[in-house]
């Protein structure tokens, strides 16, 4: 446990990706972490690297956000972490698999984890902040929260779930100084499409200008959340356009066109 007069940031999926820039980022900003994922080799070699750039003090969490008791057991932690400033509910994964041949239980996880995990850490967080009447909440939802279509089914439903669920809280803690953030970025360079779940994803046949860097993706977050009000945060014009040409009627039958095309 840490002792010092920082605030605390504590971010999920710290050992990769958007997670791991997060974690650079608010080192950066001065905060004291806790880095929390499952590999607990690439959580240390982390917080050896931050402490030792950034003068903060880090400490690896070991725990399977899908796991009930594990989650339980970080929840009661976070209820009580009196310094905690900003959360972020990064952990995820993809899976690129159809309905109905899909692993129920793979499913069942993703649910868990996108959904389950981060609405109770979400509440154990609010708990300090609203106390101090100060926090950031920042939840990982995406561009398909926005989007329907085949091979992206609990995806899209669970990060649906996220957006919803940060829209809404934001009305209930805005008393409490809380900001909550519903971050929804587009395809974006880290491990996600080259995990176990995402093998039948081609990189190659998505354009180039489609993918953001997670330096970026990160720094308009953490940017917008401590000088905006908004809650929904789209990284990069083309995304904001993207979703303008998508989010309306032509734009479903335009998907759909997309869509069918790719499943001949
Ligand atoms: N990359 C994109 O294009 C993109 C776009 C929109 C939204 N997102 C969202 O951004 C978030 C981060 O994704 P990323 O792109 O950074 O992917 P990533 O590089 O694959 O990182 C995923 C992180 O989640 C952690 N994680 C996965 N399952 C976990 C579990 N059961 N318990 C604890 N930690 C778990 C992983 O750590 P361990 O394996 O060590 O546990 C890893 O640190 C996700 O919520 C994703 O849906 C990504």
């Amino acid at each position: 446990m840490t002792n010092t007069n920082r605030y605390l940031a504590a971010v999920t999926g710290a050992s990769d990706g958007l997670g791991k820039e997060f974690a650079r980022q608010l080192a950066g900003q001065g905060y004291d972490l806790l880095l929390i994922a499952r590999r607990k080799n690439l959580l240390d070699e982390l917080k050896a690297d931050l402490e030792k750039q950034y003068g903060i003090t880090a400490e690896s969490v070991v725990c399977d956000l899908s796991n009930a008791e594990e989650l339980k057991k970080l929840e009661d932690r976070i209820e009580h972490e009196e310094r905690l400033e900003v959360f972020v509910n990064n952990a995820g994964f993809g899976i690129t698999d159809t309905f109905p041949n899909v692993d129920p239980d793979k499913e069942e996880s993703m649910i868990r984890l996108h959904c389950i995990a981060l609405m109770r850490l979400s509440r154990a967080a609010l708990v300090p902040m609203c106390k101090r009447k100060k926090g950031y909440l920042v939840n990982l939802a995406s561009i398909s929260s926005f989007l329907r279509g085949p091979n992206t089914v609990e995806y899209s439903a669970t990060k649906t779930y996220v957006l919803a669920f940060s829209q809404s809280l934001q009305c209930d803690v805005r008393h409490c100084g809380v900001r909550v953030q519903a971050l929804c970025p587009g395809l974006t360079h880290t491990g996600f499409h080259s995990a176990e779940g995402m093998k039948d994803f081609d990189k190659a046949a998505t354009p180039n200008f489609l993918w953001l860097t997670a330096e970026y993706v990160v720094r308009t977050s953490l940017r917008s959340i401590k000088r905006s009000r908004k809650v929904v945060c789209v990284p990069s014009l083309r995304y904001k356009l993207l979703l303008l040409l998508l989010c309306n009627p032509i734009g479903d039958k335009i998907m759909e066109m997309v869509y069918r095309s790719r499943l001949k």
